[in-house]
């Protein structure tokens, strides 16, 4: 990996998002309360899930592994940003830096994945309600949750093996406040043609297909509610999806403005706020939206929060 003479670096430093102390202070206590917010709602989600039968449905159990995996997600980022706010030299060395570009890479993936399963649950559930128990049934489930997180561990693999090889000759300073694909590459001093070809392609690829999955299956699910007579009919069918549109759009809305676009006209100031959002925001904001206007999710919140106090006394 870092061979003889060919790559000088061993670390690098994340700069982070800003290097006015006054505003570093103000940034720490903000994301230490995100991170907050984001492990503790998600593991809510998580334990209400479990510990409710009414909701151990494929939905919730995709939603219950969305949550596992904004949990690592935001592991992987903020705790990091959060020491290097801290400390002052800034210092990443370059395997911990590779480790956090793999976990990232990987947690994004599987989250596309696990958007995609979700939204052929809505499309089984509302165009083939009759077939629905058959089709979707656990061990389905499982296999669909299996590939969400094998492809993307393969894929990010695939993506940190080329990175490794690649030499670094200084300058090793990161404008950003992790360890992201596009900052790493750029500061490369070797051929990176084979990575970015591998980024345009196979990324997109697999950033694509799940989102070309999730439109479809909306495309036949909006036809099969028009199809239903009544207005008031129509709003319970389509309500079932109102969270699960929601988390879609946030999530590409971000990630296609950040990463599909030819490198050329990279620029890792916007890419710092859109990634915060997606890593940070996105991921803390799901279980409130999953939550707030779902009645079975409120009764079993309720249901967890009752048996905390019997647990009290
Ligand atoms: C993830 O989904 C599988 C399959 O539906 C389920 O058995 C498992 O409990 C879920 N894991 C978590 C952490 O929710």
């Amino acid at each position: 990996m870092t061979r003889g003479n060919q790559s000088h670096i061993t670390e690098f430093l994340l700069l982070g998002l800003s290097s006015d102390p006054k505003q570093q202070v103000w940034l720490f206590a903000s994301f230490l309360v995100m991170y907050l917010v984001n492990v503790g709602g998600n593991s809510v989600i998580i334990a209400a899930i479990q510990g409710d039968v009414r909701l151990h449905t494929p939905m919730y159990f995709f939603l219950s592994n969305l949550s596992f995996v904004d949990i690592c997600f935001t592991n992987v980022i903020v705790p990091r940003m959060l020491a290097n706010m801290q400390s002052k030299s800034k210092k990443v060395p370059f395997t911990q830096c590779l480790m956090q570009m793999y976990f990232f890479v990987a947690c994004a993936i599987t989250d596309s994945f696990l958007l995609a399963a979700m939204a052929l649950d809505r499309y089984v559930a509302i165009c083939h309600p009759l077939r629905y128990t058959t089709t979707m049934n656990p061990r389905c489930c499982l296999q669909l949750v299996t590939v969400s997180w094998l492809v993307s561990h393969l894929h990010s693999l695939t993506h940190t093996i080329l990175m490794a090889r690649l030499s670094f000759c200084g300058p090793n300073i990161i404008h950003h406040f992790f360890c992201d694909v596009q900052p790493l590459l750029m500061l490369s001093c070797s051929d990176t043609s084979l990575n970015e070809l591998l980024a345009f392609t196979e990324g997109s690829f697999v950033i694509m297909s799940p989102f070309i999955f999730i439109t479809v299956s909306y495309v036949y699910i909006t036809r099969a509610v028009l199809r239903v007579p009544s207005g008031r009919g129509r709003y319970k069918v389509f309500s079932t999806c109102g969270s699960h549109l929601t988390v879609v759009a946030l999530y590409y809305g971000t990630a296609i403005s950040v990463y599909i676009h030819p490198s050329s006209t990279y620029s890792v100031t916007k890419d710092r706020v859109v990634t915060v959002i997606y890593t940070v925001v996105i991921p803390m904001l799901n279980p409130f939206i999953y939550s707030l206007r779902n009645r079975d999710m409120k009764q079993a919140l309720r249901k967890l929060a009752r048996r905390k106090e019997q647990n009290k006394h």
